[in-house]
C-alpha cells in the first residue's frame, strides 16, 4: 500500500495500473496533501506522534488515511484499522499510526 494514490475518487496502487490508464484523469498523490508549507493535519500529527519511523510506507497510509477521513470523518479505531490494513508498516507497530489518524479526525472536526 505504500503506492496508494486516488485516481477518479478511488483508492488504487498506482504500482498496478498502467500510466496510459490514467490519461486525463486527475491522480491525487501525496505531493498533493500540503497547502504550499502547511501541512495537512495527517500530516502534522504523524510527525507530532510519531506515526512514522523510516517512512517508506507513510505516502501510502496518508493518502488512504485521507480518503477515510473524506468519506467517514468521525471513524472508530477499528474502522481505521480496518481501513488501512492494506497499507503495511514494518515499523511502528500500527498504534501510532492508529492514533495519529484520530487525532487528526478530532481536529478535522473541531473537537
Ligand atoms: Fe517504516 Fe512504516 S514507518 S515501514
Amino acid at each position: 500500500g505504500a503506492c496508494t494514490v486516488v485516481v477518479g475518487g478511488r483508492m488504487v496502487c498506482a504500482c498496478l495500473v498502467m500510466g496510459v490508464e490514467m490519461a486525463g484523469c486527475a491522480v491525487e498523490t501525496i505531493e498533493g496533501m500540503a497547502d504550499g508549507d502547511t501541512l495537512h493535519p495527517l500530516q502534522r500529527n504523524f510527525l507530532e506522534l510519531n506515526g512514522l519511523q523510516c517512512g517508506i510506507c507513510t505516502p501510502g497510509i496518508l493518502i488512504a488515511a485521507k480518503k477515510l477521513l473524506e468519506e467517514n470523518p468521525d471513524p472508530t479505531e477499528i474502522e481505521v484499522r480496518y481501513w488501512l490494513a492494506g497499507n503495511l508498516c514494518r515499523c511502528t507497530g500500527y498504534d501510532k499510526v492508529i492514533r495519529s489518524v484520530l487525532e487528526a479526525a478530532a481536529e478535522m472536526r473541531g473537537s
